[in-house]
């Protein structure tokens, strides 16, 4: 069940970024590609897909349109980062929309096209999760809502043992998109944060490993990919002397 006998995916978050380079990368596989996201005109203008504008986290209207497609690959990748920097800072809505799109509403996608993938016993299931999901940062809330993902990933693929549907992670490090932007509101703390100052990821350089993943053997599962850039590391730990009084 490689790409060439798939027909229909869906992307989430697909009007920017790594939803938008993946929708054109299967578009140009030949599959028929229904995106997903609030921004109606940058929906058609970034991928030239089949538009559906929505709020992922209206839940009811999500499993409706997931319900009425023969899905047969989800790439669940609408996602935020509202109170990245720190929980402490974050308002309420902040926790409400990062928990609410990344995790509540990605569950329900995948709880949405399920049924129909067992029915045929075939499809893929594509979580885009983080970095952030696998290794501690300073981001408490936005971690804590991609090891959401990440453990769902993993508990999916043995509730799934034997039906034919193959569950894959997909864990970027830094990546030059919009995410930042839609973060955080302050201008001179947005411009901050989006200052690397590193040769960063691209939602192409994503998008062509969420290819390769969907592209292999049937018999391979691709569980979990890490990327991130050469310039950024994970894992280690820091020391930062204080002055003390
Ligand atoms: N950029 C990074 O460094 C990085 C690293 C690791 C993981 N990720 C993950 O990658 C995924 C894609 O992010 P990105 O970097 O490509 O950022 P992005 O350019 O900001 O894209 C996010 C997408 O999600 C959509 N979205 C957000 N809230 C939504 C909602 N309530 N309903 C429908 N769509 C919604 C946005 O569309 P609308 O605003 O038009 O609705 C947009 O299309 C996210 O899950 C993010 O957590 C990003």
């Amino acid at each position: 069940m490689s790409l060439s006998n798939q027909q229909t995916a869906v992307v989430t978050g697909a009007s920017s970024g790594i939803g938008a380079a993946t929708a054109r990368a299967l578009s140009k596989r030949g599959l028929t590609v229904h995106v997903l996201a609030r921004r109606s005109g940058r929906l058609a203008e970034q991928t030239g897909c089949i538009p559906h504008v929505l709020d992922v986290r209206d839940t009811e209207t999500l499993k409706s349109l997931l319900n009425s497609l023969n899905v047969d690959i989800l790439i669940n990748n609408a996602g935020v980062g509202r109170g990245y920097k720190s929980l402490a800072e974050a308002h309420s809505s902040d926790i409400d929309c990062t928990i609410e799109t990344n995790v509540q509403a990605a569950v329900h996608a995948v709880h949405a096209v399920l049924p129909s993938m067992l029915k045929k016993g075939s499809g893929h299931i594509v979580n885009i999760g983080s970095m952030a999901g696998l290794y501690s940062l300073p981001s408490a809330l936005y971690g804590a809502s991609k090891a959401a993902i990440h453990l769902m990933s993993q508990d999916l693929r043995l509730e799934l043992e034997g039906t034919g549907i193959r569950v894959t992670e997909i864990c970027p490090g830094r990546v030059r998109t919009e995410f930042y932007d839609a973060a955080v509101d302050e201008p001179e703390e947005r411009e901050k944060m989006k200052d690397s100052g590193i040769d960063e990821l691209t939602g192409d350089d994503i998008a062509e490993s969420i290819i390769y993943a969907l592209d292999a053997p049937w018999r391979v599962n691709v569980n979990r990919i890490e990327l991130q850039p050469t310039e950024q590391i994970y894992g280690g730990s820091q020391f930062t002397p204080r002055e003390r009084p």
